[in-house]
Parts: structure tokens; sequence; C-alpha cells
């Protein structure tokens, strides 16, 4: 699969650790935002990933910063994109199943590393149920309006 990762500063330091273990597995990876941990904002970091999972460039955007809360509230103003802040392997999955999300988001400041990457692992080999109820939930949300990349500051 492709994959595409951003972070900002607190997210960089597990955004490597991520990049480096889907590659290992054998994915194409690309890695959008901060360069080391000095301050980035986390904003530009959401638009670049969001923007490439909208055009569907990647099968996958995986976004970390120190709560995982601002990288979703950002990637969620896109068109088409379902960015979910996971804590848990349970919340992975549903966010998968219920919610089909196509953005992980992370919060490297909440989390350790080994968990981070179990997180990961069940998000991005999870389907998305079909079941009709979760399908017409889910088209609803892509009913809405929303920013399209063209449009995108990034
Ligand atoms: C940066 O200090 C922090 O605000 C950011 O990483 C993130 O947690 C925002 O949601």
């Amino acid at each position: 699969m492709t994959i595409v990762l951003g972070s900002d500063h607190a997210g960089f330091a597990l955004r490597r650790i991520l990049a480096a273990r889907l590659l290992d597995e054998g994915h194409a990876v690309r890695e959008y935002g901060a360069t080391d941990e000095s301050a980035y904002d986390y904003p530009d970091a959401a638009c670049e990933v969001a923007v490439r999972v909208q055009k569907g460039e990647a099968d996958f955007g995986i976004l970390v910063c120190g709560t995982g809360i601002g990288m979703a509230i950002t990637a969620n103003k896109f068109r088409g994109v379902r960015a979910a802040t996971c804590w848990s392997e349970d919340a992975a999955r549903l966010a998968r199943e219920h919610n089909h999300a196509n953005i992980l988001c992370i919060g490297a400041r909440l989390i350790d590393p080994e968990l981070a990457i179990q997180i990961m692992d069940i998000f991005l080999s999870t389907p998305p149920s079909e079941e009709e109820r979760h399908v017409r939930r889910v088209r609803k949300i892509n009913e809405l309006p929303g920013v399209e990349a063209s449009e995108a500051p990034c």
C-alpha cells in the first residue's frame, strides 16, 4: 500500500518510528511535516496528508501530533477525509469498521510507541464494515461539504 505520514514537532520521533515500520513491511511511504523537533504547525502537515488522501494518491494517511486531536480537527475539514484519533486497538478497529476512517491520528504525548505500532497495524489491516447501517452513515458524512484539494492552502 501507499501510506502518507505527517507530523508536527511533537509527533516527529513517533512518525519516524511508524514510517520505518511501514517501510520494513514493504509499503510505499511518504512523509510530510516536521523535519526535526523544532516547532512546526500541525495544520500544515495535516493539510499535506489530507490532500493526498482526498486525491487518491495514498491508501491511508497517518498523522501524529502531541494529542492526535489537532490533526484530526484539521484533516476532517477536507472532503472525503475521515480522520480518527485512536488511543487503543479497539478504537482503531472500530474507526475502520464503523467509520471507514482513512486517516489515523495518534497522540505521541499520550501513548507509547509500542501501542502506537499496534494501533497502526490494526487500523491498516481492518476492512470497513459493509453492514447497511454503517455504509448509510458514512455516506451521510461523505455528502457533507468539505475543502477541495484545489482550494487547499498547502
Ligand atoms: C503542540 O504543542 C501540540 O499542541 C500539538 O502537537 C497537538 O497536540 C495539537 O493538537
